[in-house]
């Protein structure tokens, strides 16, 4: 890793690296709750480049940023010289001489590594078609939250093999638990993470199976079955359909299990509204952990 302090994928990480961030954006989160915050991002800048839609991410990274004392900077490909054939190189090399840190959320990974290149501040990866660490450091956070250490427990993955699934992978080996995906064939994870995950010793299988993977699992997860940028929406969610997180599934895992989705979610389709809506279902303390994971994450980018 280079002096700058990139947060790009959680497998370029070690366990004590992301135990500290994650330390860090608890006793942010409890600073907050008690009114006494402070303003340690004074003076900092976070521009956000969004080359694809968002919700949680920019307005989290954005409030995270503002309750800190620091300022952001969003701008969107079709708003910005991205759009008209800028490349990401120049880019990065003009943005750093102006911010303190630069997310980007986008299609291709490529972008991710041309920005990390080129940039001389730090990069956040706030979601490409390969990965999504933010969301999974809240998801740790949430998971531990609720039943403590994450290390030894198991966690189920059903529907499609996507980005989300990628950063599970990669949470798995370095936080040290079993992870059951369940996918179609068509949907795996790319066989690189898998590899990797299984070089690195880690405990994860991938089956065709929802069931099978839900089987006593102490959480199950959900994603859409048609991530932003996907093509054949309709044959996707033929393909998908026996993998939806729905009661009888929920049924096989842990009685105190818990349901967790990065959101949006397509009530219906890959979740139902009796278990999103139900008591193992957490997505609303997920949803606002990215704030606090994300303060961690900028306090360590940023020193
Ligand atoms: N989970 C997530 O990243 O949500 P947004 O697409 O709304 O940012
Ligand atoms: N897999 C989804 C996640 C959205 C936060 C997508 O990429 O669209």
């Amino acid at each position: 890793m280079s002096a700058v302090k990139h947060f790009l994928d959680l497998d370029r990480f070690d366990t004590k690296t992301l135990r500290d961030i994650l330390d860090m954006a608890g006793s942010l989160k409890r600073a907050h709750a008690d009114g006494v915050s402070k303003p340690i991002f004074a003076g900092k800048t976070l521009v956000m480049i969004f080359e694809k839609p968002s919700t949680r991410t920019r307005v989290s990274f954005q409030v995270g940023m503002q309750q800190l004392g620091g300022q952001v900077v969003v701008m969107s490909d079709a708003e910005s010289q991205l759009g008209r054939g800028e490349t990401v190189a120049d880019t990065a090399r003009v943005l750093s001489r102006y911010a303190d840190a630069i997310m980007i959320r986008t299609d291709d990974p490529k972008k991710l590594q041309d920005l990390e290149t080129h940039a001389t501040v730090p990069v956040i990866n706030g979601l490409t078609d390969y990965s999504h660490p933010c969301q999974i450091m809240a998801d740790v956070m949430t998971f531990e939250e609720h039943r403590g250490p994450i290390e030894g427990k198991v966690v189920a993955w059903s529907g499609d093999g996507n980005n989300v699934a990628t950063s599970w992978i990669h949470a798995a080996v370095r936080f040290g638990f079993t992870l059951r995906i369940a996918c179609p064939d068509a949907l795996r994870p790319t066989p690189g993470v898998l590899d990797w995950a299984a070089s690195a010793g880690g405990d994860i299988t991938v089956s065709e199976d929802a069931a099978a993977a839900v089987d006593g699992a102490d959480l199950v997860n959900a994603d859409t079955w048609v991530s932003m940028g996907d093509a054949n929406a309709d044959a996707r969610r033929k393909l998908l359909q026996p993998y939806q997180v729905n009661q009888a599934l929920m049924a096989g895992a842990k009685a105190d299990a818990l349901f967790m989705h990065c959101l949006p979610a397509h009530r219906g389709e890959e979740v139902t509204d009796a278990v999103i809506d139900g008591p193992h279902s957490v997505i609303w303390d997920e949803a606002e952990n990215r704030l606090h994971a994300q303060k961690g994450i900028l306090a360590w980018c940023l020193g």
